[in-house]
């Protein structure tokens, strides 16, 4: 069951009705939006229906959503959500671009990567300095020493950061440098990772488990939701199948279907499907053909150096015909290609 509060909802009006739901042995979970609050209640049903809630000051609708998803689910929002990350936008009539390199290496090598994403037409940065590896003895990423290097990227070149974070126990400090959190395919199901991102204060970016059906990342998002977080953006990024020819397979009928069932953005990484750069260019045009928000896709000054997925990054040579595509798709979808800071 969700309360939707009206606009004008007082804190008091909100504070009572956690307090009354508590009363009837339930929980009552916040989320505050930027058009209004919402409130998910967990509990016995037939205890909540007895407490007339609909007449209670503040209350816009009272709402009984079958998703077994509550608070992401298109039941409770008919309208898409745009989710706003250091102001640039993801979701509604916005294609927003994010890139740069998978991983943070050098300061040289994160700056130049955010310049090759600029041009590419990305709005925002993304890089990693947790890496979640296969091996124990593949690279694993800078730590906070490769968010320092984000940051001061930023500083330089006006990109906002979505970096990944892969343990509760950093979501604070990487959440101090972040202008929004990613959570990976392999994380997808940490419960822990997801409600800590819920509470962070930070945008989340979710990515779809490899082997993840649609439901259950939509149930990993209500984590988050739960926690008080509405900011979030679903990313299709590929799945396990029998195919071997491509890194994963990209489901682009995840977009629409996630759409219909979902109110947040939904985005493609087009990079980490393929897993090979010839395959990126042709992803992404099917990810905005089919109404993706955005798409998210690795670059690298030199791939070949790379110390994690070189063979997917794309390099300077490959830069105009991206920018060329992001240009001109959208508009055929009734899509804008959001501005680069
Ligand atoms: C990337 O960003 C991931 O960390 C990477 O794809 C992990 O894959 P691998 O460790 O199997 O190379
Ligand atoms: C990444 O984008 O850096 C990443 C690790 O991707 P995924 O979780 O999709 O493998």
């Amino acid at each position: 069951m969700v309360i939707v509060m009206a606009p004008d909802a007082s804190s008091d009006n909100i504070a009572s009705i956690v307090d009354l739901v508590a009363s009837a042995g339930g929980e009552a979970y916040v989320t505050r939006g930027v058009s209004r609050t919402i409130i998910g209640l967990v509990g016995d049903v037939q205890r909540f229906a007895t407490l007339d809630l609909r007449a209670l000051p503040g209350v816009a609708d009272v709402l009984h959503i079958s998703a077994p998803y509550k608070l992401v689910s298109r039941e409770n929002t008919a309208e898409r959500s745009v989710v706003r990350v250091a102001g640039v936008p993801i979701g509604g009539d916005h294609m927003t671009v994010i890139a740069g390199p998978c991983a943070v290496e050098t300061p040289e090598q994160t700056l130049e990567a955010a310049l090759m994403a600029r041009r590419a037409g990305a709005s925002l940065l993304r890089g990693g300095a947790y890496k979640p590896r296969t091996s124990p003895y593949a690279f694993q990423g800078l730590g906070e020493a490769g968010l320092k290097i984000l940051s001061d990227v930023r500083d330089e070149t006006g990109l906002p950061v979505v970096t990944e974070v892969v343990d509760a126990s950093d979501v604070e400090l990487v959440a101090s440098y972040a202008d929004m959190l990613q959570i990976g395919t392999r994380n997808m199901q940490n419960f822990a990772l997801l409600q800590a991102a819920g509470e962070a204060g930070k945008p989340v970016l979710l990515k779809r488990g490899m082997s993840a059906t649609i439901e259950e990342w939509l149930m990993a998002a209500e984590y988050i939701a739960q926690r008080g977080n509405l900011d979030i953006v679903l990313c299709e990024r590929g799945i396990r199948t029998f195919e071997k020819a491509t890194r994963n397979t990209l489901d682009i009928s995840a977009v629409p279907v996630a759409q219909s069932l979902s109110h947040l953005p939904v985005i493609v990484d087009p990079s980490h499907s393929g897993g090979k750069r010839d395959l990126v260019l042709p992803l992404s045009r099917a990810a905005i053909a089919v109404g993706a928000d955005g798409i998210i896709v690795d670059v690298h000054p030199a791939p070949e150096t790379a110390l994690c997925d070189g063979p997917q990054a794309l390099t300077e040579a490959d830069l105009d015909a991206l920018a060329h595509l992001v240009d001109t798709l959208p508009a055929l979808v009734g899509r804008t290609l959001t501005a680069v800071p």
